[in-house]
């Protein structure tokens, strides 16, 4: 179903984003039929360059970064038709005339901010003060929204001089991620597991983001950042959010993100003996396509973690005795995000302890493979006798629906349409991610206070000896990276 008629100003139109992912995306939405014909989109950025210029480079990125299989040339040269470009100051006053002149009145318009942050409030203003938004208008922005409690606090309040909050989508990808949203169908669409969704049947929850990437061209940024701030303020925390929030009333922005912040407001200062920091070693096979962090930043003295284990506890009724353990990092044996719901053991085996004992495991696949395994028990088949073996009962989407199970939309695709349709069910809010660096900044400020050097781990690995050593004093293990 097509969405309203809609005009998307791209600021930092020619940036690395636009180009990857945001044009991309809406050239498979134009494709797949779900913009409108006179969808109008406009990118904005400080260079000087043509029209016909800007949709050659648009047109090479889509061709690069597309995904689709064979690109369609009359759809492709349809999409550049509607796609305009205007040289813009965020700063000054220099394109702001010709972008009013551009835009159409009576639909809906939204201004995707994919810039550096420092810039939100420089452009909030203008758009205001230039009268190019009302009350229906949209503004979108990226990570990282603040790196720390004080500066999301300025950009919050940069953004609300000029804007409502029902107005500010707060993109965070993970929440497009199909099986993301799966999470909550599962949890609030079935009635086996809602029941056991506590302390008292669930020993631990792990959730893995593993990357096989470096810090590639990203370095100045991600030095500054490191692995907490990157991944675990927002895409892991945001997926600890869904998985223990309480059931919202409603499926909609305001129900959901009430029980996020919940979660999030519950969460136990972290003890600095419970998280686990490393930085990735050189590629042996490869070492000078794959240096080691520190080359890779251009930084011999970094303190900047690249992988992160942590155990964190939320301090309510549902899971006060549930660990929640945490890992990300980059350089790693393998690329898989992937949450497990760790089950407690029967109270009693009456088959004897000789049979064997094993643990049910809800292990949700969000990337790559997406889908869902339910590990339960059964007998060994065969005369043995009663001897137990895990079996998984799996819904692989891909194989469990067919190809359009798996998860052909890109996050980014699905939620610049939830934009244009007004829905922030996905969207983090400006006090969830304030509540979000709440947390995490004494974290940091404790590495830093401290002097803490991260641990060296080997590239292609699980991250260092010490992130099992985490689980092993728990006496428990890390689900392998696979
Ligand atoms: C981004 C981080 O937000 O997410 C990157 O800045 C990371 O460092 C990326 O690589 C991971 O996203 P995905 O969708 O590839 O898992």
């Amino acid at each position: 179903i097509p969405v309203d008629p809609f005009d998307l100003v791209i600021f930092g139109g020619t940036g690395d984003l636009a180009r990857r992912k945001i044009l991309p995306g809406l050239f498979r939405r134009f494709c797949a039929g779900q913009m409108p014909d006179n969808a109008h989109v406009i990118g904005a950025a400080r260079t000087e360059i043509s029209e016909a210029a800007y949709r050659d480079m648009i047109r090479d990125a889509i061709l690069e970064f597309g995904g689709v299989e064979k690109t369609d040339e009359a759809q492709l040269s349809a999409f550049l038709q509607n796609l305009s470009y205007v040289a813009i100051d965020a700063r000054g006053e220099t394109g702001w005339r010709d972008l009013k002149a551009l835009m159409r009145r009576k639909v809906v318009r939204a201004f995707y901010f994919s810039v550096a942050p420092s810039l939100f409030g420089d452009l909030a203003e203008r758009l205001n003060n230039h009268g190019l938004t009302d009350h229906n208008s949209r503004i979108v922005v990226e990570k990282p929204f603040g790196r720390d409690l004080e500066t999301a606090q300025k950009l919050n309040g940069d953004l609300a001089a000029f804007f409502e909050e029902s107005q500010i989508y707060r993109i965070d990808h993970y929440l497009g991620k199909e099986t993301v949203q799966n999470l909550m169908a599962v949890r609030f669409g079935n009635m086996l597991f809602e029941p056991l969704w506590n302390s008292q049947f669930v020993d631990h929850i792990q959730i893995t983001v593993a990357e096989t990437v470096g810090v590639g061209g990203r370095g100045e940024y991600y030095d500054k950042s490191g692995a907490m701030r990157d991944m675990v303020q927002n895409h892991l925390m945001q997926l600890l959010c869904l998985i223990a929030m309480e059931p919202p009333a409603r499926f909609d922005p305001d129900a959901v993100r009430d029980e996020k912040l919940k979660v999030i407001r519950a969460l136990e200062p972290v003890e600095p003996h419970h998280i686990v920091r490393g930085q990735y070693g050189a590629d042996v096979d490869d070492p000078d396509e794959h240096p080691d962090y520190r080359t890779a930043v251009d930084n011999p003295k970094s303190k900047t973690e690249s992988f992160i284990a942590m155990k964190t506890h939320i301090a309510n009724w549902r899971w006060a005795a549930t660990p929640f353990y945490l890992r990300t990092g980059k350089r790693l044996c393998a690329r898989s995000s992937e949450i497990s719901i760790v089950f407690k053991d029967t109270p009693h085996s009456i088959f004897g302890e000789e049979a064997g004992r094993h643990r049910n495991v809800l292990s949700i696949r969000l990337q790559p493979n997406e889908g869902i395994k339910l590990g339960v028990t059964i007998k060994e088949p065969g005369p043995g006798g009663m001897r137990l073996i895990d079996v998984p009962l799996d819904m692989t989407f891909a194989d469990a629906l067919g190809p359009e199970g798996a998860d052909n939309v890109d996050a980014y695709e699905r939620l610049i349409m939830d934009v244009i349709r007004g829905n922030q069910t996905l969207f983090m809010r400006g006090d969830e991610v304030e509540a979000a660096w709440a947390w995490t900044d004494p974290i940091i400020e404790g590495w830093t206070n401290s002097n803490d050097v991260p641990k060296p781990y080997d590239s292609h690995s699980a991250g260092p000896d010490a992130s099992a050593q985490l689980m092993r004093r728990d006496g428990r293990e890390w689900r392998e990276v696979t």
